[in-house]
């Protein structure tokens, strides 16, 4: 076991935020998890310090040092299980980068996570807030998840259903939050794809690329294209993504809001709710009258000029920085539409 102290965090959160952990290891292995959860009096189901499980630090900001152990996440491998006559199955370790998964399946033919190429971070993560993008979410192909209990210390199997998924939610991200360690994730991708191009800038991009052959490889290619010409990279300017979640409001709400506001954008939902563009909310609201929240920096926090869903750091920032500029966000949107923002990134 190689646990280090106060060792440096910002190598391994794409906010690049620069605090500290009192302890720091890997596992690539089960019987690591166990050994490590051990460590220094982390007694069964009675954790002395708290425990932080990190895949690839994309979608959690740190507001100061994280006073115990921060256990890494480096479970490898992809495994094909079984296949049947439209689906095959494939289990993923934790650890593995997302994007490299997906790069796999476009190789192996196998569809059903083209749309979401490129989201940064890991496999194991991909079930905590059910990753979504252009108009498809993880939990279309996840048949189980693998989990470790930190407290009992055996794995659960989670069924699909048992993972409570909704939109950027999941039992992870509530009920069992931090209770558990993903250890692997079973997936069911299918033989001859049911592709999805019903988001707007998907079928443009496909246009504007003048793709002929739709495939998984070209949708993958055109959410490549959208999301590099969209939101910023992480290894130039720190960032976590959406900083929100796009909030759900009843028909009712929406009408009201647009009879007020006639250009906000929302899209019905199956119930017949909306959800709003939290994006459009934080563009026409603004730290003064008359201004916009779009392009906002204050030191080195900032709201990005391309997308104002994406908070970032322009170098040196610190966590609680960023995430008062959030809150000033969320006083803001709440002010000018009533709308409350919740974020989505873990604030820690
Ligand atoms: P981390 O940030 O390391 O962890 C996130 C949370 O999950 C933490 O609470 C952590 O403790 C927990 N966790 C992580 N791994 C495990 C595990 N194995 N077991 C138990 N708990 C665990 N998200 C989307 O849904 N759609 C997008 O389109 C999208 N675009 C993004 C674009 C950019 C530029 C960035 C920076 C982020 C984006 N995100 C998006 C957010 C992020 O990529 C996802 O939430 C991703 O799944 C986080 O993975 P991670 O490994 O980095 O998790
Ligand atoms: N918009 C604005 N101004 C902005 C940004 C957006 O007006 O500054 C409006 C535009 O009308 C635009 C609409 O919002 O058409 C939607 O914008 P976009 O297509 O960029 O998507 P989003 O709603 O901002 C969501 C997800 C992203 C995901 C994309 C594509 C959430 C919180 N965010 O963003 O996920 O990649 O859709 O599906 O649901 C993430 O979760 O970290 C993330 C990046």
């Amino acid at each position: 076991m190689n646990i280090q102290e106060n060792r440096s965090l910002k190598s391994h959160n794409t906010f690049g935020i620069d605090v500290r952990a009192r302890y720091f290891a890997s596992f690539a292995t089960t019987e690591e998890i166990l050994e490590l959860i051990e460590f220094k009096g982390q007694s069964a189901g009675k954790p002395q310090r708290p425990i932080l499980i990190l895949g690839g630090g994309s979608n959690i900001l740190f507001t100061k040092d994280f006073d115990g152990l921060v256990l890494k996440n480096e479970l490898s491998g992809i495994k094909e299980v079984k296949e049947d006559t439209h689906h095959i199955y494939v289990r993923v370790g934790a650890g593995v980068v997302w994007h490299e998964f997906v790069l796999h399946c476009l190789h192996q033919n196998w569809a059903g996570v083209e749309n979401l190429a490129l989201i940064p971070g890991n496999v194991g993560a991909s079930p905590i807030q059910n990753i979504g993008a252009y108009g498809v979410e993880v939990k279309n192909v996840i048949q189980s998840v693998e989990a470790l209990h930190i407290g009992d210390r055996k794995t659960h199997l989670f069924s699909v259903n048992d993972c409570e998924f909704g939109y950027r939610e999941s039992i992870f991200k509530k009920k069992y939050r931090g209770q558990f360690v993903i250890t692997a994730v079973n997936f069911r991708l299918n033989k001859s794809p049911d592709l999805n191009i019903s988001y707007g800038t998907v079928k443009q991009e496909l246009e504007r690329m003048g793709v002929k052959e739709l495939n998984i490889q070209t949708i993958a290619k055109a959410v490549i294209h959208i999301r590099s010409s969209k939101l910023p990279d992480p290894k130039l300017i720190g960032n976590a993504g959406s900083f929100f979640k796009n909030p759900h409001v009843s028909a009712d709400t929406f009408l009201a809001l647009k009879e007020r506001f006639p250009r906000i954008v929302g899209y019905v939902q199956e119930n017949g709710d909306y959800k709003l563009a939290a994006g459009w909310l934080i563009e026409h609201c603004g730290p003064a009258e008359g201004e916009s929240w779009k392009g906002y920096r204050r030191g080195d926090a900032g709201c990005h000029a391309w997308q104002s869903l994406v908070l970032v750091n322009y170098g040196q920032a610190s966590g609680k920085e960023i995430f008062d500029l959030s809150e000033a966000i969320l006083q803001s949107v709440k002010k000018t539409f009533g709308v409350e923002l919740e974020r989505e990134v873990n604030i820690l």
